[in-house]
């Protein structure tokens, strides 16, 4: 025996759970693993606390449980947070907690006087309930890693969007792609390199006191060009509606939108449905309720991460690099 064998973890089996954020990505992760979702209750009491039980034991396994946090956010997180804590108490060998949309990631920095640092928060409350790994995709800064201190992958969704749009590009007529705002400049950057197309940015600066009253300028040429705008989410539809308006205005031809995580809170889808953009391209980190993809009809085109989470799971799982995946 070596001297070290004590220390040694050995886990079991995929474990597969699913919260009820993340039902149908679940799935789809565990048909492309070949895997069943374990079967789990989850109940909700009359007093809005939550229950949760394992139909079978977890006990020496290697579990991933797979559970966004988007809308309804703090049920979401509650029910993520609890389930971990379950799967711990019944001794998994290790819990992995997937979460496709992290919720609070724009909270993660202290940029005025007494405020939180949200996305810190929940990094912890997630360690503390048990979580011993994480993945994400496409958190709003990549400094949330760092609020974790257990290990983590930290995934791109935009591998599947530059497919989809190399796919896409014959249609295109002199495509350029405009990053709603300069902090997206480097993932915009490789986008236009994937397709081989220019890059613009817009530039946001704020003219008063007024959260609204901004000042738009782009950086970069979009006269009688299709136009590609990127960003990493979609919540009130507010940035995106400006940057349609913007790049129109200033002879962009036909208007694709892309985002990772189409969070379309309060009026979002409403607001643009009413957009003249020819394809909205977003994936299913957060799921899409039926009544708002129906206002978009078949101009919204949602391309699944379900196959990145089952590759990143499987090679987490028997200890392979995940770079490879990205010829990292
Ligand atoms: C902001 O920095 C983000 O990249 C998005 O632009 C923002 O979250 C979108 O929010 P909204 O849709 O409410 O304008």
């Amino acid at each position: 025996m070596p001297s070290n064998a004590l220390d040694m973890k050995v886990y079991g089996g995929i474990k597969l759970y699913a919260g009820t954020g993340s039902a149908d990505l679940a799935q789809k992760v565990a048909d492309y693993l070949k895997q069943p979702l374990c079967g789990r209750d989850i109940i909700q009491f009359p007093n809005e606390n939550l229950f949760v039980k394992l139909h079978s034991s977890v006990r020496g396994q290697d579990v991933y449980l797979i559970q966004t946090t988007s809308s309804p956010v703090h049920r979401n997180l509650m029910e993520l947070l609890i389930m971990i804590q379950t799967l711990k108490l019944d001794s998994a060998a290790r819990i992995t907690a997937v979460i496709p949309y992290l919720a609070y990631g724009r909270s993660d920095k202290k940029d005025q006087p007494r405020v939180p640092i949200t996305a810190r928060l929940i990094a912890d409350m997630i360690e503390v309930a048990g979580a011993d790994r994480y993945i994400i995709i496409e958190p709003h800064a990549g400094q949330v890693q760092g609020f974790f201190s257990v290990p983590g992958d930290v995934l791109t969704a935009f591998h599947e969007i530059m497919e989809y749009l190399v796919q896409i590009k014959p249609n295109l007529k002199d495509p350029v792609v405009v990053t709603v705002d300069l902090g997206f400049a480097k993932k915009g950057r490789n986008v236009a390199a994937s397709i081989d197309a220019p890059i613009a940015f817009i530039e946001k600066r704020r003219v008063a006191n007024d959260a609204k009253a901004q000042a738009l300028t782009i950086i970069g040429d979009v006269k009688e060009r299709d136009v590609i705008l990127v960003d990493d989410e979609i919540d009130t539809g507010g940035s995106i509606v400006q940057a349609v308006n913007l790049v129109k205005q200033n002879g962009a031809r036909d208007v694709y939108v892309v985002c990772v995580h189409p969070i379309f809170s309060s009026s979002a889808a409403e607001r643009l449905a009413a957009l003249p953009v020819k394809q909205f391209i977003t994936t299913d980190t957060v799921p899409l309720p039926p009544e708002k993809a129906s206002l978009l009809g078949d101009r919204i085109k949602v391309l699944t991460v379900s196959s990145l989470l089952g590759e990143v799971i499987l090679r987490a799982h028997e200890g392979r690099s995940v770079g490879e995946m990205f010829n990292e």
